[in-house]
């Protein structure tokens, strides 16, 4: 990629209320729109928000309607709400569907006119010159989403709901918070689940035909804090959560500046077959994806025994074999290597087996695969995750 895009700023080591109460009094905020979902409502996390507005004396107005997989027409409903409120800033708190929701909504209220399908790299919003600016506050530690240019909502084509991948450098947050008490609570099966989500997004970034020295050095330094801190965060410890929260953003960010890869062009029409959570699809994906790239290109090899070597210090016996550390280290979390152990069942994914590989083959994340495989290739490698 020619360019690399950032968050202008990334909050960490702060708490919620000092970090986002100086950046409402950077961007010289008025009135703020807080957008999120009901679960997050009610169980009072997005009270410490509306908090740090209050005692700024901020009017807001909360959009908590955003549904798990948000559909296209999120954002038609985010901008009405702002056209009549006028915020000049929008706060997401949430996962990558609230903040996806966000970026999709501040497009359609600045340019009422624009059909959100057409969000690309290629077309010039004019977001960056204007208000209201966006910033994120990540709950769980997966996504990156506060981090990247992408969007992702599910579009209803021909009566079926298909998962679409959109972007654009101008919807990358103004600002994201990283506040580990956001994710304290966090269940382990999804702190694992996420984590492993932000663990492929490093590995699929450091080896994707878009790879460039910035988008790998935060992908090495994503996957070491994985590594190293993951499985203590799973237990609890405080000081490993807040890594992994700064870790899945790193990681966000390496592939929002080179793309991903066949994993995630995998996981997307798979969990959609299976139902099942994107961290896991993609996590049981990953490895069976990195063997293939491995065997199929020298540089991708290459690549990645660096990494393990980088990682050797976490992985044991110190390996150069990135996938064997990476199945050794899913054992540990817990974490299923094959779909069977994931409770799927047989036929089940038989379906997903057929349907699977010509839809990977036209999800966006396969532009940056190093090695585009055949639909029979994705086939058998399905039947292996069995
Ligand atoms: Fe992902």
């Amino acid at each position: 990629m020619p360019e690399a895009v950032l968050p202008r700023r990334i909050v960490f080591n702060e708490s919620l209320a000092d970090s986002l109460s100086s950046l409402i009094a950077t961007i010289g905020s008025s009135k703020a729109l807080v957008i999120t979902d009901e679960t997050l409502n009610r169980i009072g996390l997005v009270k410490k928000v509306l908090a740090v507005l209050e005692e700024a004396e901020i009017p807001f107005k909360v959009f908590d309607k955003v549904p798990p997989e948000p559909p296209i027409s999120v954002a038609d409903e985010i901008a009405s709400i702002a056209s009549e409120f006028n915020p000049d800033v929008f706060i997401a708190v949430g996962g990558g569907s609230v903040i996806d929701a966000a970026k999709a909504g501040l497009v359609k209220h600045v340019r009422p006119e624009y059909n959100v399908r057409d969000v690309s790299p290629f077309e010039v919003i004019g977001l960056e010159v204007r208000k209201p600016v966006l910033i994120a506050i990540p709950t769980t530690s997966g996504t990156g989403s506060d981090a990247t240019l992408g969007v992702v909502l599910t579009d209803t084509v021909d009566g079926d709901k298909i998962k679409i991948a959109l972007g654009s450098p101008e919807v990358v947050p103004y600002a994201t918070i990283l506040d580990p008490e956001m994710v304290k609570n966090l269940p382990s099966n999804l702190r694992i689940a996420t984590g492993i989500d932000a663990l492929s997004h490093a590995m699929e970034a450091y080896v994707s035909n878009q790879a460039n020295p910035l988008s790998d050095a935060l992908a090495e330094k994503a996957a070491t804090l994985i590594f190293q801190y993951l499985p203590r965060a799973v237990k609890g410890d405080e000081d490993a959560i807040s890594k992994m929260h700064i870790a899945a953003t790193l990681a966000g960010a390496a592939f929002s500046n080179s793309g991903l890869g066949m994993a995630h062009a995998i996981a997307h029409p798979l969990g959609s077959v299976l139902g099942t959570h994107h961290g896991l699809t993609v996590g049981v994906v990953l490895p069976y994806v990195m063997e293939y790239n491995i065997s199929q290109s020298d540089e991708v090899a290459g690549k990645y025994t660096k990494l393990a070597r980088i990682l050797s210090v976490y992985i044991n016996g110190g390996s150069e074999n990135i996938v064997q550390a990476v199945r050794e280290f899913y054992r540990n979390l817990g974490f299923p290597t094959r779909f069977r152990d994931a409770g799927i069942s047989k036929e089940k994914y038989s379906e997903a087996v057929d349907k699977v590989p010509f839809l990977a083959l036209q999800d966006a994340d396969i532009v940056f695969a190093p090695v585009v495989p055949s639909p029979e290739e994705i086939k058998s490698l399905l039947e292996n995750m069995y």
